[in-house]
């Protein structure tokens, strides 16, 4: 049984996060889609919602994968989900360099795991939760970069309609 962890914030998760978590579910035999609890980058939306988002976006599209959040270390989730490889999409250039350094630290800190990272679909490059936050505060169509099963509720939240 060979797991790999799809780390991330998903603050929210964008079709091209889907599109790695399918993708890595093709290559692995078991995917866990690893919800960082991050205080430090104050996320827009709560461990609660990103976690829901993901799990409602992953069964709309028929993926098996489970969705975990998690706090602290990485490699501490690696570890206890006993993952032989963490998987991290890559849009290009811009992500290099940071993706480099975070897979040469994970071979430091996990020497037997390894970073896998996919090249993001054309159809799904350039999508970032960042401009899904920014376009969607400012009342612009988000539609084309989250998936359909959450857009709207994702909209509310970022026009801040929850509750
Ligand atoms: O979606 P992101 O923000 O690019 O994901 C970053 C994430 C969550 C993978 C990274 O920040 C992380 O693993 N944080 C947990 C703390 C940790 O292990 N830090 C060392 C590696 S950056």
């Amino acid at each position: 049984m060979r797991t790999c962890i799809v780390p991330g914030s998903f603050d929210p998760v964008t079709r091209g996060h889907v599109d790695i978590i399918s993708r890595a579910a093709m290559l692995f035999d078991r995917v866990v889609v690893g919800v960082l609890n991050n205080l430090q980058k104050n996320p827009c939306f709560s461990l609660d919602k990103r976690h829901e988002f993901v799990e409602r976006a992953c069964c709309a599209e028929g993926i098996q994968a489970e969705v975990v959040a998690f706090d602290g270390l990485l490699a501490d989730l690696v570890r206890r989900e006993n993952a032989c490889a963490i998987v991290r999409g890559l849009r290009g250039v811009p992500d290099f360099n940071y993706e480099s350094q975070f897979a040469s630290l994970h071979r430091q800190l996990l020497p037997d795991v390894e970073t896998v990272c996919l090249m993001q679909s054309p159809k799904v490059d350039n999508i970032s939760s960042n401009f899904v936050r920014d376009v969607g505060r400012l009342g612009g169509d988000i539609s084309a970069w989250v998936p359909e099963c959450i857009w709207e509720d994702v909209e509310r939240g970022l026009n801040g309609k929850f509750n």
